[in-house]
């Protein structure tokens, strides 16, 4: 039988062989503290934890390594839900980020906002909790005559008992189109709209709406059959959770957060923008900041609104594909599901040969299996499209940044095109260089591991230096 190039797991990749034996070096986060932790065990960075998003220990390296202190400003170019720009807030160092997703934006404004009115906020808390309660003992809960009424056998007035209405009519008048129950299930649901309306109804001031309002829609993924990580995936529906108490949970624990707070850290500025990081200049000051911390989307098939499919929805933030798609294109293509046709962001960098040799192989591959995918078609435009606009991007950085400022961008190896090798440091890194920044150098920061492949894929940090003068 043909080799195939798929599945990718049976499949050797001479590059990692080479780069195992050639380099032994340690990676970071093993020598530094053990293993990467995952944002849920920190404060404020637990507000939301985006499964994309790194361990706050990456930012936390990086300003102690590079000697940030109050005086400098720390920039993000894909902030997603402000890992970064929290990290500086507690140490006191000013901070900004620009994020494409209204939703991360969304999430890390919340993050960062301290300047809040406990009292009050204690006040409101008392009373929504109690509103929460009120409303949902006015729904009968029952599943009497329910499958009927759904099956269309029993008018859906019939559930109405002791004249409370039915949480399943009550959910089927909010759910959006796009929510559909395989994602989350009627009971889970029912219980987060009441929240979501006691805390309308109650109408605090807007800053603690968006405290309640964060509260609920980070607890969304939990109490729903979706699992991010790293792809969207659906399980078992789960019937029912027990959404409430989550949510006060959470409640309070961000006002305990919030409680801990100092003067310096409660002014320390923290600037979000929603845009496209590869228009950077048109956001932030020229030669404005000291050094920028960043993780991009690397090329690896991942379509960066999928995993936050919920959240947008809830917020009433995307509610069509159209919607989704205005969010898409302010983002840098790094999946086949988001290309379009007048797409030219390689245009500046169809010389590079080593993406060429990369899309060569990409295509020899398909060729050999015989690919006829629509999807698979695509590979290699996506591999330039994508580094033609981190092309862009750090073209901005280079006009952002002070002189002698650093950029560190952290990005994986990918293996998602026919198994083939993408070094992505190595080539961001070239990229890098041919734009003007100097004392270009790629650190190891971890070993990925995957189920897709046996191999441990590399996680690098690239540091590029914009020149003094
Ligand atoms: C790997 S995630 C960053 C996660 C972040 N380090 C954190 O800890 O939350 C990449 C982010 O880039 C954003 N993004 C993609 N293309 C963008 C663009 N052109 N401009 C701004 N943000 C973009 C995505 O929405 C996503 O939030």
């Amino acid at each position: 039988m043909p080799f195939k190039y798929n599945p990718p797991t049976r499949t050797q990749c001479d590059v990692c062989e080479q780069l195992h034996r050639q380099d032994k070096a340690d990676a970071i986060i093993d020598k530094h503290n053990g293993k990467a932790s995952s944002a849920n065990n920190f404060p404020f960075h637990n507000w939301y934890n985006f499964v994309l998003g790194y361990t706050p220990e990456f930012p936390d390296y990086l300003l102690e390594k590079e000697g940030i202190s109050s005086s400098d400003v720390v920039l993000d170019p894909f902030m997603g839900s402000g890992t970064t720009l929290v990290s500086c807030k507690l140490k006191g160092i000013s901070s900004q980020g620009i994020d494409a997703n209204d939703f991360m934006v969304e999430a890390a404004r919340t993050k960062l906002n301290w300047k809040i009115d406990l009292a009050e906020l204690m006040k409101y808390r008392d009373i929504i909790f109690n509103q929460i309660e009120n409303s949902y003992d006015s729904l009968n809960w029952s599943e009497e005559n329910l499958l009927a009424a759904r099956a269309g056998q029993l008018p859906f007035s019939n559930l109405i008992s002791e004249n409370k209405t039915s949480y399943i009519s009550y959910v089927d008048e909010r759910r959006p189109e796009m929510l559909v129950p395989k994602y989350i299930s009627d009971r889970p649901l029912a219980k987060a709209y009441i929240i979501d309306e006691v805390i309308k109804e109650i109408s605090p001031t807007q800053e603690l709406k968006n405290i309640f309002d964060l509260a609920l829609t980070s607890i969304l993924v939990p109490i729903s059959n979706v699992r991010y990580g790293p792809g969207f995936g659906v399980v078992k529906p789960r019937d029912d959770k027990d959404v409430i108490g989550i949510y006060f949970n959470k409640v309070d624990r961000m006002i305990k957060d919030l409680q801990s707070v100092n003067n310096e850290q409660r002014n320390t500025k923290s600037e979000t923008v929603l845009g496209d990081s590869r228009e950077l200049g048109n956001h932030f000051q020229s030669n404005s900041v000291s050094l920028m911390i960043t993780s991009p989307p690397y090329p690896g098939d991942h379509e960066y609104t999928k995993h936050t499919r919920l959240e947008l929805i809830f917020r009433g933030l995307a509610n069509n594909i159209d919607e989704f798609r205005t969010i898409k294109k302010r983002m840098l293509r790094a999946s086949t599901t988001n290309l379009y046709n007048n797409d030219n962001d390689r245009e500046k960098i169809l010389h590079l040969n080593s993406i060429k040799e990369a899309t060569d192989l990409i295509q020899e591959r398909l060729d050999h299996d015989g690919a006829t995918s629509g999807f698979e078609k695509l590979y290699t435009k996506l591999i330039w499209e994508y580094f033609g606009g981190m092309h862009k991007t750090l073209e901005q950085c280079l006009k952002v940044l002070k002189p002698g400022g650093k950029i560190a961008l952290l990005v994986s190896d990918s293996h998602a095109f026919k198994m083939v090798h993408i070094q992505s440091a190595k080539i961001l890194k070239e990229i890098g260089e041919l734009l003007g920044f100097v004392d270009a150098k790629i650190d190891l920061w971890q070993f990925k591991s995957t189920t897709s492949h046996k191999y441990d894929l590399r996680e690098n940090i690239l540091f590029l230096t914009k020149p003094n003068s």
